[in-house]
C-alpha cells in the first residue's frame, strides 16, 4: 500500500523522522523504494542534475510530468511529490489548478510541492479545496534564484526570519500537507517545526525539522559539479561509474572485450553451409567478391 499523506502526517505527530529522496528515473525510484524512503520527490532539480542546465527555471511542466510519470509506475510504497515547475503555478488559480490537474491525472502522483510562501497562499487554499494535496517549499525557493541573488541562506536576521516564519504559518493556514524549508538556519527551522502541526521536510535546514530530503545525485557523488554544504556523500557513487567506463574503453582498444563469454555462436554444419553459400554466390558473381 501507497503511503498517504495521512501516514506522513501521523509521523510527525508520533515523532519519527521522515526520509524524502530525490528521484527522476525507473532505476533512482527502485533504489530510492528499496532503501526504505517513505517519499519520493521528483524534484525539478533535475533541470540541473540530469539536464545540465544551471537552476531549475528551464525545465518545462511536460518534462516534470515525463518523469514523475515513470516514477510513479514503477513504484508501489513510497508518497510520490511531483514537483511544479517555475511559473506552472504563479499566473494565476486557475492555471495552478490546470497545470495540477496534469500532473496527477497524467503522472500519476499523489501530491504536488509548489514553490513560495504567504504570496502563494491563496493558490494553495484553491488546490487544496479541489482536492489536490500541496506540499509547500519556502525559505530559499531555487526558481526564484535570481530574486536572491544566488542559492542564499534565507532567515539569518530578524526581519527576514519573521518572513520565513510568516510563510511557514501561511502555507500551513492555506491548507498545505507538509513543508519543505530550504537552506534556514538550524535555529529558525527548529522554531517553525515547533510552531506548526504540519511536517516540516528540511534540506539544509538543519537537524530539528520532522524529516530531511536530499537530492539523488548529491548524496551519491554524481552531480559532480559541485556539491552543497547541507550534502552528505554516502557513497562515491560517481568515481565508480568513471572508472567502469574507463575499463571499458580500454578493453575496447585493446580487443580483450567482447571475450567468447560475452559472444555468441553458430552451429558449426550452418556456418559451413553458409560459407559454401557465399563462395557459390562468389563464384557466380551474384555477390561483390570481397
Ligand atoms: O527540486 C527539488 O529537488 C527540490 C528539493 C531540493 C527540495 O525542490
Amino acid at each position: 500500500m501507497r503511503m498517504t499523506v495521512r501516514d506522513i502526517q501521523k509521523m510527525k505527530t508520533e515523532s519519527q523522522p521522515i526520509s524524502m529522496l530525490t528521484a527522476y528515473d525507473a532505476i533512482s525510484a527502485r533504489l530510492a523504494e528499496t532503501a526504505g524512503v517513505e517519499m519520493i520527490l521528483v524534484g525539478d532539480t533535475l533541470g540541473m542534475v540530469v539536464q545540465g542546465h544551471d537552476s531549475t527555471i528551464p525545465v518545462t511542466l511536460d518534462q516534470m510530468i515525463y518523469h514523475a510519470e515513470i516514477v510513479a509506475r514503477v513504484t508501489q510504497k513510497p508518497l510520490i511529490v511531483g514537483d511544479m515547475p517555475f511559473m506552472s503555478v504563479q499566473v494565476s488559480a486557475e492555471q495552478a489548478l490546470a497545470n495540477c490537474a496534469r500532473m496527477m491525472q497524467e503522472a500519476r502522483v499523489t501530491c504536488v510541492k509548489v514553490e513560495g510562501g504567504e504570496f502563494m497562499a491563496p493558490t494553495i487554499a484553491r488546490l487544496t479545496e479541489a482536492g489536490i494535496p500541496v506540499m509547500a517549499h519556502i525559505g530559499l525557493t531555487p526558481q526564484s534564484v535570481h530574486k536572491f541573488g544566488g542559492f542564499r541562506v534565507q532567515g539569518k536576521e530578524v526581519e527576514t526570519a519573521q518572513q520565513v516564519i510568516r510563510d511557514a504559518h501561511a502555507v500551513e493556514d492555506a491548507g498545505a500537507f507538509a513543508l519543505v524549508l530550504e537552506l534556514t538556519p538550524a535555529p529558525l527551522s527548529q522554531i517553525i517545526t515547533e510552531r506548526l502541526h504540519i511536517p516540516t521536510i528540511g534540506i539544509g535546514a538543519g537537524r530539528y525539522c520532522d524529516g530531511q530530503v536530499q537530492v539523488f545525485h548529491d548524496i551519491l557523488d554524481l552531480y559532480q559539479v559541485f556539491l552543497p554544504k547541507h550534502t552528505k556523500q554516502y557513497a562515491k557513487v560517481g568515481d565508480l561509474i568513471l572508472k567502469g567506463i574507463q575499463d571499458f574503453v580500454q578493453e575496447v582498444q585493446k580487443r580483450e572485450f567482447p571475450t567468447e563469454k560475452q559472444s555468441f555462436n553458430m552451429n558449426q554444419e550452418e556456418l559451413a553451409a553458409l560459407r559454401t553459400q557465399l563462395e557459390q554466390d562468389n563464384a557466380n558473381g551474384s555477390h561483390p567478391k570481397r
